[in-house]
């Protein structure tokens, strides 16, 4: 075992049995870093109706019936009930020790791996990809990475827009505009998309003829002429090549063979669709067939319904989400889905859910989750938009990113040479996009700031990955005297009674360091990243602290290599989970 509150929860857990009794076995320990020691524990406040007995009593109770062991030095009882406990170093130091030789640092394998899909970024084809499709990918591709690490199968869903009535306008523009695939001139026309997507809306809102050809267009799309198909393929070629250069700067994981969009369920959609009115789960509704999930009412209380097959016999983005559900759960066997979807949609996955459960495909053993995020503002606090009006184009807010972040090191890394320059701001550019979004609530909206983004002051990329920079730094200034094998650890701790700026800086450090594995169990149970951003700004934060009250270099024989051992864990720790957020670390900056 590595990490030390976990460790003390099961001691709890274990001393609640024996003075409470057998019955007490699933009771939380509610154990969690402290102010006064290290740590403390909560339970016995609200157990006193559940055993009859004052909190101080129960607390009493629990601390005499601890089972012996070499992690707790001492439990003392406060206030109304709160237990403090302090460590004893020894076992910190030789955890942190062990932590050296393990290239996960104390994050376990999951115990019962499991197939996980992940729907994540889905932008529209013909259609510029925006900051709500940041917030997918960035938060997706975390997700993506994290549960890999963990052991879990993760497959990647890339849900793209790329059926539907729009494809009819947007084929007969490409017709109009006469471009050839390949020819890297006439595919200039769709090198802007957005402009492409409203040149086609405008001629199909303005020119009757157009509109007509446009929806007859529809028509011999959903009938399969080959013609149209192969015209449809070329949009989504075009556009699947644009959003893979998004994700190349962004670096993502995200690739071509992830893509299983909208039209992948086409064939599947009318016998599902046909099922559903057979078994009865389906009904016609002013000339649409609906499903109707418990539980959902419109304001004047009627029953909301999923349209499967509209009145003009199409499907819709719902019909596909329930052929999608089907699919993943049947045909990819997974047991958890994650849709990494806006929180507008909030109703709508619910629906689908609700649905799925009521189908009998979505059986208590497996689980759906719609992982939601908030908008991305601007100064103003409104939606975010370009000067024009327009939604900002993600590949503009990356160029923005790593301009000012070469910006920033041009001026707090002068001596940076320019290739160095480029790649570390491209690295810090990049990052700090993503780390803005991972460290905010996801639920919430937040305000989109560069400035903020870029520096390397507080919670940012760039003072993590600063962080992470300098203690390379150090090492190469050891490598010049001493070979670094051999100079790490092992980690020795002061006594916990030692009370001097330093000994409480070291372990401060020590617990945080021990303190990965939770960090990364907490955003698998609850897919909140920003939680795994709060642990590491804490570490860089205690290791700014002791680094500057703990002298490394100055320092000799055994405190050195200690002090050496916990710089480099600092440092693999946060390249390891930096890395599960989806960003890199400069060897310099
Ligand atoms: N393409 C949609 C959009 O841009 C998101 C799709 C999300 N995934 C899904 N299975 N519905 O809003």
């Amino acid at each position: 075992m590595f990490d030390p509150l976990g460790e003390l929860g099961s001691l709890v857990r274990a001393a609640a049995v024996t003075a409470l009794g057998p019955e007490f076995s699933d009771v939380d320990p509610q154990v969690r870093r402290g102010q006064h020691g290290d740590a403390q524990a909560d339970l016995a406040l609200g157990l006193s109706k559940r055993a009859r007995k004052a909190p101080r009593a129960i607390a009493e109770s629990i601390v005499a019936a601890l089972p012996p062991n070499d992690l707790i030095e001492r439990a003392e009882i406060a206030g109304p009930g709160f237990i403090n406990f302090t460590f004893a170093s020894p076992w910190l130091a030789k955890a942190a020790t062990r932590l050296l030789d393990d290239p996960r640092l104390g994050v376990p394998q999951a115990a019962t791996p499991e197939r996980v899909v992940i729907d994540y970024s889905a932008p529209n084809v013909a259609k510029e990809m925006h900051v709500g499709h940041l917030r997918s990918t960035v938060l997706g591709d975390a997700l993506a990475r994290l549960f890999e690490f963990r052991g879990h199968t993760v497959i990647r869903q890339n849900h793209i827009g790329d059926w539907g009535t729009p494809f009819g306008m947007l084929i007969e523009h490409l017709i109009d505009l006469d471009v050839k695939v390949g020819d890297a001139s006439s595919e200039l026309a769709l090198a802007d998309l957005s402009s492409f997507y409203k040149a086609a809306r405008k001629k199909f809102d303005e020119d009757p003829a157009f509109a007509d050809r446009s929806r007859r267009r529809v028509v011999a799309l959903q009938g399969g002429d080959a013609e149209t198909l192969a015209r449809w393929r070329t949009l989504v070629d075009i556009s699947t090549r644009y959003f893979e250069t998004v994700y190349e700067a962004l670096d993502v994981t995200l690739q071509r063979k992830d893509v299983a969009g909208e039209s992948l369920y086409n064939d599947k959609l009318a016998p599902l669709v046909a099922e559903l009115e057979a078994s009865g789960h389906a009904r016609e509704n002013d000339g649409a067939l609906c499903v109707f999930p418990a539980g959902f009412t419109n304001k004047e209380g009627e029953p909301l319904p999923l349209i499967v097959r509209k009145s003009d016999g199409g499907f819709g983005y719902a019909t596909t989400d329930l052929a999608a559900i089907r699919y993943r759960l049947f045909d990819l066997g997974a047991t958890r889905l994650l849709y990494v979807v806006g929180a507008p949609q909030a109703q709508h996955f619910s629906m689908i859910f609700t649905a799925a459960r009521e189908l009998g495909w979505l059986k208590p053993s497996a689980r759906a989750e719609h992982v939601a995020f908030g908008s991305v503002l601007g100064p103003d606090r409104r939606m975010l938009r370009s000067r024009e009006g327009d939604a900002v184009r993600l590949v503009d807010l990356v160029s923005e990113a790593i301009a000012r972040a070469e910006s920033v090191l041009a001026t707090k890394a002068p001596d940076l040479d320019a290739e160095t320059r480029a790649k570390v701001g491209k690295m810090v550019g990049v990052g700090s996009l993503k780390y803005a979004d991972l460290s905010s609530d996801r639920v919430k909206d937040y305000v989109f700031d560069v400035d903020r983004m870029v520096s390397f002051d507080g919670n940012t990329s760039g003072y993590l990955q600063y962080a992470y920079a300098r203690v390379r730094a150090i090492f190469r200034k050891v490598e010049g005297s001493v070979p670094v094998s051999g100079s790490l650890g092992p980690v020795v701790l002061a006594p916990a009674a030692d009370n001097d700026a330093a000994a409480r800086a070291e372990r401060a450090l020590v617990l945080n360091l021990l303190a990965l594995a939770p960090a990364v169990q907490i955003v698998e149970d609850l897919l909140e990243p920003h939680r795994l951003a709060g642990y590491l700004y804490e570490l860089a934060t205690s290791f700014t602290s002791f680094y500057e009250k703990c002298p490394i270099l100055s320092s000799t024989g055994e405190l050195r290599a200690s002090r050496l051992a916990l710089a480099e864990l600092t440092a693999r720790t946060l390249s390891l989970a930096l890395g599960l957020l989806g960003i890199s670390v400069p060897e310099r900056m």
